[in-house]
């Protein structure tokens, strides 16, 4: 009697088209259940009973944004709070708090920085801490992680993103956004997709086959959702394959809400990251921001009206925005403004770590370390100049930021530093051939780089600006021991290179980049950085950068798949870095030597000795190589990498997982693993590769 009288009760309820919430568990999928945790099933009758109370009005104010301007506050989206529904608080970026409101934050290093750490573990901690200044701002969306590939480094984002590949974008991205998360912060992986050219974003068309589109510019966007169940994603401003990116069904609805299962939301880019209303909102873009202008209340009932939208399209982006709200709590737990809890000293030292271990030594032929003793001359412009990297979207207003001279000032000790700024004059010059070591500090600005349209877009040539390579060669002509130091995004042409001792990468290395310059220069710190992108020796090595024509053609081939298919060897490779110490790597030890399916691993161990005088971290690399492919195939792909801290003499092991299905193709009948022999080389960079070890996939 009991259960027919609760079943009439439930017709009576769906009569009124309330939800009925009936004894039975509500059934959720695999995805929404990974997305949302142990709350899934209660999250999703929430939504089902809000979505029957709800005005269609109350929905489509969810759908955009409400601020077209955010200076000193946040970028809202509306709530219902007569529904309990806080709504959404977003604010970038990649960097840090976001400069475009009004508090200041952590600047830490910038994105190419942090990928040329090669530790997941250091990213988490980041995106945990950037999390934490967020929610002290008010904010609860993190626009946040950059992983677009780096398809060539004269993209004016370069900073922003982690490197060139795909297996190391989607370790460092999916860490990043595990951290942030772990903050209760929606992080949102951005741009999705195939966004690789500043100058012409707003209205490029990049044409990629199936294959390259798959296997290089999505993997380590599936592995943002199926991973680390990121929040959401930002569409991005380009057109692909001649579907603007907030209209492409087979971006949004066919592989990401489709074949992945993504269970968050859709924001657009700013402004004209939204082009139309109907083809949006039914190829799966569920938020226009920054503010309703093709989402707008009117067009989108306008749309609703004529059939051009349906009912359930509306209900099903409100779900997403409603799941995404209340499995963060932000209903229970919103982010409160509380600038107090700003700047967090803890994040400072965190943001040094990171630089420290950034520092990646490209060459040294006896110049490093120096000693704190005799004279250290200090040239050029960037040596006393505040570069933090682009003044963009990512830019982030630091309360202080170390240069270059304060940190080796502050660290010289017995050293007398000399600091010589240009132009260089006789006394200069002879300054110069008196000193025990010259330290050069050059390379790129927010004035070489940057984001398009607001800031300078992408660079002109790979060569360094502004006559430094004249300066480097003039200070090489009088003195033996020059060290070079370059702040940049990423790689620029060295020509010099064989007549300095010394070159560290530093990048835009953050609010406390000086600090780290100068541990790295006088040996506290032994660099442990490698190349998250190749560093060639001219740009007609790489494919062209057409940062002019409103469309070009992505294929399935750059950076050092490029390079090496190609025969050309870099300046430095994918992976490179120089320590202080010198590491040995034993033969890999593999767990099995047959593999079996998609769901199996190769699973290999490598041990480490430090046969050096000084501590250091080792990155072991593992490429694997398909000697008889069915298909054309990249000469070796990154497939794994690991670390170890080994003081001297120590030893220890690094374990290498290769999942199985990472090498599949893409091909007709979509991911093939070929039942054939694949090798795996390992060693510390791209092309340093003394160790191969054979292993099949039956
Ligand atoms: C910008 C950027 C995007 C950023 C957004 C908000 O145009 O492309 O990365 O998050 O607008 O600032």
């Amino acid at each position: 009697m009991r259960v027919a009288a609760a079943r009439l009760v439930c017709l009576v309820a769906l009569l009124g088209s309330a939800a009925c919430a009936s004894d039975a568990p509500r059934e959720v999928a695999p995805s929404v259940a990974a997305y949302c945790g142990e709350d899934a099933e209660a999250v999703e009758a929430r939504i089902d009973a809000l979505l029957g109370e709800m005005t269609l009005d109350t929905k489509l104010r969810m759908m955009a944004g409400s601020r077209p301007g955010v200076v000193g506050g946040v970028w809202e989206v509306p709530g219902a709070p007569e529904h309990g529904v806080p709504g959404l608080h977003m604010l970038d970026g990649p960097r840090g708090l976001s400069a475009f409101t009004d508090l200041e934050g952590t600047a830490f290093p910038v994105g190419s920085a942090r990928g040329a750490t090669w530790d997941p573990e250091l990213e988490r901690r980041v995106g945990a801490a950037m999390a934490r200044e967020l929610r002290a701002a008010g904010a609860d969306v993190l626009l946040a992680p950059t992983i677009n590939i780096l398809r060539h480094p004269r993209w004016g984002r370069t900073q922003e993103t982690y490197g060139e590949d795909v297996h190391h974008l989607g370790e460092m991205g999916v860490a990043f956004i595990e951290g942030a998360q772990s903050e209760r912060v929606i992080a949102s992986a951005k741009h999705y997709a195939a966004n690789s050219i500043d100058d012409t974003r707003f209205d490029v068309n990049v044409v990629v086959d199936e294959r390259a589109l798959r296997e290089i510019y999505l993997p380590h966007f599936r592995r943002a959702v199926t991973e680390a169940q990121v929040g959401s994603i930002m569409s991005a401003y380009n057109f692909v394959n001649g579907d603007h990116c907030s209209e492409s069904t087979h971006l949004l609805r066919d592989i990401l809400k489709g074949e992945w299962g993504f269970a968050g939301f859709v924001e657009s880019d700013w402004l004209l990251g939204t082009r139309r209303t109907a083809p949006a909102v039914n190829a799966g873009l569920d938020i226009e921001m920054p503010a309703g202008n093709h989402f707008a209340r009117g067009r989108l009932l306008a749309a609703i009206d004529e059939g051009a939208i349906e009912l359930e399209t509306i209900d099903e982006a409100a779900r997403r925005i409603l799941r995404a709200q209340l499995c963060f709590d932000l209903d229970t737990d919103p982010a409160l403004r509380d600038p107090a809890r700003l700047p967090m000293e803890a994040h400072h030292g965190l943001a040094r770590e990171v630089a420290e271990r950034a520092m990646t030594l490209l060459r040294n032929e006896g110049g490093l370390p120096l000693e704190r003793a005799g004279t250290l001359a200090v040239v050029g412009e960037l040596a006393a100049r505040e570069n933090i990297g682009d003044l963009g979207s990512s830019n982030v207003r630091a309360p202080y930021v170390v240069t270059a001279l304060e940190g080796i000032e502050a660290a010289a000790g017995g050293a007398t530093v000399v600091h010589l700024s240009e132009p260089l004059d006789a006394e200069d010059e002879a300054a110069l051939e008196a000193a025990d070591a010259v330290v050069v500090v050059a390379g790129l600005t927010e004035d070489d780089e940057g984001e398009g349209g607001i800031a300078s877009g992408d660079r002109e040539s790979l060569a360094l600006p502004r006559g430094q390579d004249a300066l480097i060669e003039a200070v090489a002509a009088r003195s033996e021991r020059v060290v070079v130091v370059l702040e940049g995004s990423g790689p620029m042409l060295a020509p010099w290179l064989e007549e300095v001792e010394a070159v560290l990468m530093a990048w835009y290395p953050g609010m406390e980049g000086g600090h780290a310059i100068a541990a790295a220069l006088f040996g506290d710190v032994n660099p442990s950085g490698r190349l998250p992108m190749s560093w060639p020796v001219a740009e007609a090595d790489l494919p062209p950068f057409d940062n002019e024509s409103l469309e070009v053609v992505y294929d399935y081939w750059h950076g050092y798949r490029h390079l090496e298919r190609s025969g050309v060897a870099p300046a430095f490779p994918f992976g490179h870095g120089l320590s202080y110490t010198r590491f040995e790597l034993g033969a890999p030890r593999l767990e099995r030597e047959v593999l079996s399916g998609m769901d199996d691993a190769l699973v290999v161990e490598v041990e480490v000795t430090n046969g050096g005088e000084r501590e250091g971290v080792e990155t072991v690399q593992l490429y694997v190589s398909v000697p008889e492919s069915a298909v054309e195939r990249a000469p070796r792909d990154l497939r794994a990498f690991g670390q170890v801290r080994l003081e001297p003499g120590a030893s220890g092991t690094v374990r290498l997982e290769v999942p199985a299905r990472s090498l599949a193709y893409w091909g007709e009948a979509g991911w093939t693993l070929e039942r054939t022999g694949y090798v795996a080389h390992v060693g510390t960079s791209a092309l340093d590769l003394p160790h191969a070890a054979p292993f099949r996939v039956e």
